[in-house]
């Protein structure tokens, strides 16, 4: 029989043996899941539950929001802001950030989420997700929005929930990735899978081609040759594969290689990007490295930028280590002949 380890035993026992997990990063992870399941149940339900189409509101980056985004990121603050975990928390969509009330009591950790990415997914039945990061509030008094300033290289935690055929959380506290997949029937996350490693070398690559003009001359060289591909310079077929949704994207690369670009590109060239920073590619980067790949915006390690902004955005390269080590190779190339 298949013996279960779940996630409540995973998290007591990197805490009991490894020691590195304190009690209160324990209780944040677990409640950061439990809310996975609440989000889990809500997108299963559909049209059943009403939460399909469009809120008709803007959130801070000028998007559309989903009645989905909402719901989501209403389920995330209901959970996290009484446990005593807590400072305060960021998402995507919330301009500022949200201050555990004074009605409780304040903890150490700071959480920032994109609670559901791929909307442009949520009315197609397509997977789509939620992501998480969580860092340690700086000393001093008053939370505020500078101390969630802080380079990916600081997480504490990472992960995100892949909401597909299976409800699987995928998470790392700094040593190795953990996958887990929820039983729907028990209501609990099983963990299915250890120190998940991507492969090295892939034939698979994930990029927006719809956007092609406007990439700059590392990109275009980059996806040409894979275009090209037995004909061309890399001497091997390859494959393309996008869902859109970030979360499921990046998490088909971690399960079986591949890279996934979303890089800059000329029609706003003062965006270094469209993902966030602070809670889509930290974590996701964190999750990549911590499985052997690689993640850069191009000329450097997305972890190690210093946000200037909550919000702030960023060219994403990340995956395969010999893909990704191609792509940052094109980039010093062209600034050396530049
Ligand atoms: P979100 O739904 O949180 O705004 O994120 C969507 C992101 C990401 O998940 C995906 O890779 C990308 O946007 C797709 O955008 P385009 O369809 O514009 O390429
Ligand atoms: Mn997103
Ligand atoms: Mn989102």
């Amino acid at each position: 029989m298949y013996k279960k380890t779940y996630l409540t035993r995973y998290l007591v026992e990197k805490q009991r043996i490894n020691g590195h997990i304190p009690p209160e990063l324990r209780l944040l992870l677990e409640v950061v899941a439990r809310a996975c399941k609440r989000i889990s149940q809500a997108v299963n339900k559909g049209p059943l539950g009403e939460v399909m189409g469009s809120a008709d509101s803007e959130n801070v980056q000028g998007e559309i929001q989903k009645k989905l985004d909402i719901i989501a990121n209403e389920v995330l603050i209901e959970a996290n802001e009484w446990g005593g975990h807590l400072a305060a928390m960021a998402s995507e969509e919330m301009e500022g950030i949200h201050v555990v009330p004074n009605r409780y009591p304040q903890g150490e950790y700071l959480l920032l989420f994109d609670p559901l990415d791929g909307s442009s997914n949520i009315d197609v039945n397509v997977s789509i997700g939620t992501i998480f990061s969580v860092l340690v509030k700086p000393e001093g008094a008053n939370v505020s929005e500078q101390d969630f300033l802080q380079a990916g290289v600081k997480q504490a935690a990472a992960g995100y929930c892949v909401y597909g055929p299976q409800t699987t959380l995928v998470l790392t506290v700094g040593d190795g990735v953990a996958v887990f997949t929820l039983d729907r029937e028990q209501g609990s996350f099983v963990l299915t899978q250890e120190d998940l490693k991507i492969p090295e070398d892939t034939k698979e690559f994930a990029v927006n081609m719809s956007n092609q003009r406007h990439w700059d001359a590392p990109v275009t060289r980059y996806i040409n040759e894979c275009i090209a591909g037995s004909d061309g310079a890399r001497g091997k077929d390859f494959n393309m594969r996008w869902v859109g949704s970030m979360v499921a994207d990046v998490h088909r690369i971690l399960t079986r290689g591949g890279i996934f670009l979303y890089p800059w590109d000329k029609r706003e060239p003062e965006k270094p990007g469209k993902l966030r920073l602070t809670y889509e590619a930290n974590p996701m980067s964190w999750l990549v490295e911590q499985a052997g790949g690689v993640a850069t915006d191009g000329k450097h390690r997305i972890m190690d930028i210093q946000p200037a902004q909550l919000h702030e955005r960023v060219s994403v390269f990340m995956g395969s280590k010999n893909e990704v080590d191609r792509v940052s190779s094109y980039y010093a190339e062209a600034t050396s002949q530049a």
